[in-house]
């Protein structure tokens, strides 16, 4: 995609009743959906402007969800990679992901607005093991949608969420996977709007989604940038860098660097669902992005090892933030991001999720490539941990041998 100048709007600011980030967002649903878009804005915009609602989210995120997660130091990575490494640890936070941010957020959200049910849509099942979380915490009935393919590689993430008292679709058309599965809880929302709130897990979709995930997921990079200029002596790091599939982790990473030009803001997205590179702008699932998808406009399947990161397209805000140049957006493959799993978890002791590893094997080949140059600040978003992954990470070394 080619480089616009900015316009007027902040950046990563509030984008109006329209939804509209440059040319990006936006909100094509059927009719009856419109209502209750514009019913979830209104009460969400109330509600971030409530102080007493802030303060209750951020006490069940500091009580329940472990907040504010550290920014780690590695030293053992730094020496090997020549560069300062540092990770902010969204693996540490209840749940083992970044995704309990957005939904106790929204959990919140949804019990103040009176709904009894939430659904939601998941790849990986870390957001709908948090969803399944939340539901538990608020009392709430909770419905999941998953691709049969997720449900079968991320087998036991819906153990989890049974276990949790959530009931887990396995969703069977198309690809079988994530686009499916937000195909499917769109499709059950608009049946039951009245009781229900669709508990979307990125910053995609219809407004206010893509604004309400990224602000409910601002607060990693708030405490991010702090924790930063306390550590570098008041300075930020010269990348920010982080995995994206919807891109909630890196949207919430990078608001809180995106007001100056300080750090170099960078989303690793899989190789095989790289929606910024080697999309086209489009629609899907209520939004106008950046897609991959052929010359007649039918959505490609994306293709990675990681499930959380199998979509074909990315929010619409970092279609903007690209087009901008605010942000750069590359990709990782599938053989890079099993080396940068293995190297943390030898270097640093810590397994990563695969998602937030496509991070990592960027940051190692862009070091080696001269890039990023050596002496370089980089903080990585760990987005989540790697406990899911490992019966998967087995299988496939044990291919290899
Ligand atoms: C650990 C982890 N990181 C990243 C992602 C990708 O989502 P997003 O791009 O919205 O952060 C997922 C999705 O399931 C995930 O589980």
């Amino acid at each position: 995609m080619t480089t616009k100048t900015p316009t007027s709007q902040a950046i990563m600011g509030d984008p109006g009743p329209t939804g509209r980030f440059g040319e990006f967002g936006g909100r094509y649903v059927p009719e009856s959906l419109v209502p209750a878009c514009i019913e979830l804005e209104a009460a969400f915009r109330d509600a971030w402007t409530d102080p007493a609602f802030r303060s209750e989210l951020d006490a069940v995120l500091r009580d329940y969800g472990g907040r504010p997660t550290p920014v780690t130091e590695c030293g053992r990575l730094s020496e090997q990679l020549g560069i300062r490494v540092l990770l902010k640890r969204e693996d540490l936070t209840h749940t083992g992901s970044h995704k309990l941010n957005n939904v106790v957020g929204q959990g919140l959200l949804a019990r103040r607005m009176g709904k009894r049910k939430l659904i939601a849509e998941t790849g990986a099942g870390q957001h709908g093991v948090a969803t399944a979380t939340a539901a538990a915490l608020f009392g709430m009935e909770c419905i999941v949608y998953m691709g049969e393919v997720d449900t079968q590689r991320q087998e036991l993430n819906v153990f989890r969420m049974e276990l949790l008292g959530a009931t887990v679709v396995p969703v069977t058309s198309g690809s079988r996977t994530l686009k499916d599965a937000v195909n499917e809880a769109l499709r059950a929302w608009v049946a039951s709007v009245e009781d229900t709130h669709y508990c979307l897990g990125s910053v995609m979709g219809p407004h206010p989604y893509p604004w309400m995930v990224r602000e409910f997921q601002r607060v990693i990079g708030d405490e991010a940038r702090a924790q930063c200029r306390e550590l570098l002596g008041g300075a930020d790091p010269d990348f920010v860098v982080a995995c994206a599939g919807g891109g909630s982790n890196a949207a919430g990473v990078f608001a809180g660097f995106a007001d100056d030009t300080s750090s170099g803001l960078v989303a690793v997205e899989a190789a095989g669902g790289a929606a910024v590179t080697t999309g086209i702008p489009g629609v899907l699932h209520g939004m106008h992005s950046a897609l991959i998808q052929d010359e007649a406009g039918q959505i490609l399947e994306a293709e990675s090892i990681s499930a959380g990161l199998d979509y074909p397209g990315i929010g619409p805000e970092h279609a903007h933030l690209a087009e901008l140049g605010r942000a750069r957006y590359v990709s990782a493959g599938d053989d890079e991001v099993i080396e940068a799993f293995r190297l943390l978890a030898r270097t640093e002791g810590i397994l990563p999720a695969l998602e937030s590893a496509h991070a990592l094997a960027w940051v190692t080949a862009a070091t080696g490539r001269g890039e990023i140059a050596q002496g370089s600040t980089v903080l990585i978003n760990l987005s989540g941990r790697g406990d899911k992954d490992v019966a998967q990470v087995r299988e496939i070394l044990r291919g290899r041998s």
